[in-house]
């Protein structure tokens, strides 16, 4: 390894295509970047040598490490038994009582700062600024929690949230997992069928949501989806309605309740039970390769020393620190780095509600020089987005408060990396590459700011307790800069424990590939040193802007359409958005392609599943291009796409000129 300057040498240089499948891996990055002398004085974990003796230990003893690292959070009866791992069955902590909202909230409350330290500092699209302390916020969600009970819910129940950036969110989930009732939150960005097919999954009965959303200026209606949503939806009793953007939305009478005429009047105080640390936490869908959503399930004690330990740790809080993760609380990043993470570890969190690039594409820089953030987390879509509009917008700002940054969603290329470094960081911030999934629950992969040398596009070292290792397809261990399959050695504490209503679909999709260890479905290569570099999923889902969407999703909503036949959804890289969508479209007989119906195609999938699925480009043809067995060849789409002549083996292609027929449809 070499230690670089960070004046701007490079070189990627292409080697062999890798081993497994389509699994490719062309980049060599040579520059190393040690932590800042400065930064590690203060950091958590300030060398190598530390991390490295944590991380053994967490590996040779995890039972061990586990309980000492638990002991650190608040348990009404401290766990009997630290695991017991039956692949895919895992239980953490059993014999365990806590409280997730408990260590979020109380904890801090009757800590020493005695609760009066800032828990979020919200600005909305608008502007308006709102500060809640623990304390206060405390008080909210004691609130919410009494009129959740008051209207029924108990734990175990579902609660669906559908709604934006807004502290009310972040109360609506603290105080389920309060009262033990199980949340599943639905992104602001879905449309009412996705919300739909969510609730009734889940089997929801409360769904708490708000007049309108502020995005770009506008007023975008969340409550009119639920509405349309619930007329599928029998379980859903009761909507709770927060007033955001004091836009007229319809009431009805018997089932929906206003959030500022119930809640308020509830009383401040609320004992938390205690819940096993196995009790559900919350669902969050994800796209599988089906069409069907995936409900992943996490519990409660795990995840919370997970979530807790790996905020601390990666993103070294320290009490001073004003924390932004940017992401929304629709997402996994959103639960477990806005809201229990950050706040289990004391935190002050920054939360925004709107657009980055409103009024003016420097929203983020200006928010970040008033507030004074210090850490900084967001996803390579959005820095590839800042890198497009321009250096001007970030210069603008005093961004010295900033101390840390990180990268989360996709793999992130090295000059997004390089740009984020001196652009954001002013040459000074260390970049934490984390690597991890709605199924992991917590940040697996990452360095530590203090003690890990960064490499820009590698996410570097396992966190403690995790065992990744890369596979070729038949299940041996690729050699040093072999690309091969992820999987991880399990099991760690914030683990998914099973897929809603479908554990058997949990074993298959994470457990049957390699038997016994769980996989991740993406590929990944690792370097001499020990450096993870994931190249992306293997599978057939896409990530579109940080969104991870699985194409027979489109392709289904795409086939709802009274005018298709058949779809195909397949990827191209694209320099913006990571990767772009592609639909490859065959119509019913009768119907004849025309701009019109492309354009009716693509709002189509808006509608059925929201705006950031619609597809870049809609490309007619007579055909699909085939294997014998009927299965849909996306590798010579997914060439035909990125606009060049499939090189493959077409061998199993059931007939040849459909693909000849499809490279003359170019747009
Ligand atoms: C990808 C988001 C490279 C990966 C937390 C993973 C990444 C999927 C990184 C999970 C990263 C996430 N480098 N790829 N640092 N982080 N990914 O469930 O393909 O929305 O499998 O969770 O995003 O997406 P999910």
């Amino acid at each position: 390894m070499r230690s670089a300057d960070g004046a701007g040498r490079k070189y990627a240089r292409p080697v062999a295509m890798a081993q497994a499948g389509t699994i490719e891996s062309v980049y060599r990055e040579q520059r190393l970047f040690p932590p800042p002398p400065q930064f590690a004085e203060r950091a958590r974990i300030g060398s190598r040598e530390h991390y490295e003796a944590m991380y053994r230990r967490s590996v040779e003893d995890p039972e061990g490490f586990w309980r000492e690292q638990a002991s650190e959070l608040f348990w009404f009866e401290p766990p009997a038994r630290v695991l017991s791992w039956d692949p895919p069955v895992a239980r953490w902590f059993d014999g365990g009582r806590t409280n997730l909202a408990y260590n979020c909230l109380d904890r801090h409350v009757t800590g020493p700062s005695g609760g009066h330290k800032a828990a979020l500092v919200f600005e909305g699209e608008p502007g308006d600024v709102r500060t809640l302390t623990y304390r206060q916020l405390l008080a909210e969600t004691s609130r919410l929690a009494n009129a959740l009970e008051a209207l029924g819910v108990r734990a175990g129940d579902r609660v669906g949230i559908y709604m934006g950036m807004i502290p009310e969110a972040i109360v609506a989930m603290l105080a389920c997992a309060r009262i033990g009732a199980v949340h599943t939150v639905i992104f602001g960005g879905f449309a009412a069928e996705a919300v739909r097919d969510r609730l009734l999954d889940a089997g929801a009965r409360l769904v708490i949501t708000q007049d309108a959303a502020w995005r770009r200026g506008r007023a975008v209606p969340l409550k009119a989806q639920v509405d349309r949503a619930l007329q599928a939806v029998p379980s859903v009793e009761r909507v709770l309605v927060v007033r955001r953007a004091g836009v007229d939305c319809a009431m009805q009478p018997g089932r929906d309740v206003a959030w500022d005429e119930m809640v308020a009047t509830m009383p401040a105080r609320h004992t938390a039970p205690a819940l096993e640390a196995e009790h559900p936490l919350f669902i969050l869908y994800t796209s599988g390769t089906t069409g069907k959503p995936k409900g992943v399930l996490h519990t409660t004690g795990g995840y919370m020393v997970g979530t807790w330990l790996t905020a601390r740790t990666v993103f070294d809080l320290r009490d001073d620190d004003l924390y932004w993760c940017t992401a929304d609380v629709g997402w996994i990043t959103g639960h477990s780095y806005v809201v229990y993470g950050p706040l289990a570890a004391g935190a002050t969190v920054l939360v925004y509600e709107g657009a980055p690039d409103y009024p003016a594409p420097d929203r983020f820089w200006s928010l970040v020089e008033r507030h004074g953030v210090s850490i900084f987390y967001t996803a390579p879509t959005a820095i590839r987005a800042f890198m497009r509009w321009g250096e001007e917008h970030p210069r603008r700002h005093d961004l010295s408060s900033l101390r840390l940054l990180g990268s989360v969603g996709e793999p992130i290329n090295p000059e997004a990396w390089m740009w984020y470094r001196r652009v954001i960081g002013g040459d000074r911030c260390p970049i934490v590459d984390t690597w991890w999934q709605t199924e992991t629950g917590s940040i697996l992969i990452a360095p530590l700011p203090g003690a890990t040398a960064t490499k820009p596009g590698s996410c570097t070292l396992p966190l403690f307790g995790v065992r990744p290792r890369v596979l070729r397809e038949d299940g041996t261990e690729a050699g040093p800069d072999e690309g091969g399959y992820l999987v991880i050695d399990g099991p760690w504490p914030s683990m998914a424990r099973t897929l809603w209503g479908d554990p058997e679909r949990f074993r298959q999709q994470y457990f049957s590939r390699f038997p016994g260890l769980y996989f991740t479905g993406d590929g990944a290569r690792r370097d001499a040193d020990g450096y993870f570099w994931v190249v992306g999923r293997i599978d057939d889902v896409v990530n579109v802007s940080g969104h991870r969407i699985g194409t027979a999703e489109i392709e289904s909503a795409i086939v709802s359409h009274p005018a298709v036949a058949e779809a195909a959804v397949v990827d191209r890289p694209d320099p913006l958005k990571g990767q772009a969508l592609v639909a490859f479209v065959t119509l019913r007989a009768g119907q004849t392609p025309s701009p019109q119906l492309r354009e009716a195609i693509a709002a189509h999938v808006a509608e059925q599943i929201g705006k950031f699925a619609r597809p870049d480009v809609v490309r007619f043809a007579d055909a699909l291009p085939k294997t014998r067995s009927g299965k849909i060849m996306r590798r010579l789409l997914r060439e035909l796409a990125a606009g060049s002549e499939p090189r493959g083996d077409v061998t199993t292609l059931e007939d040849v000129s459909v693909l000849a027929a499809l490279r003359q449809d170019e747009e």
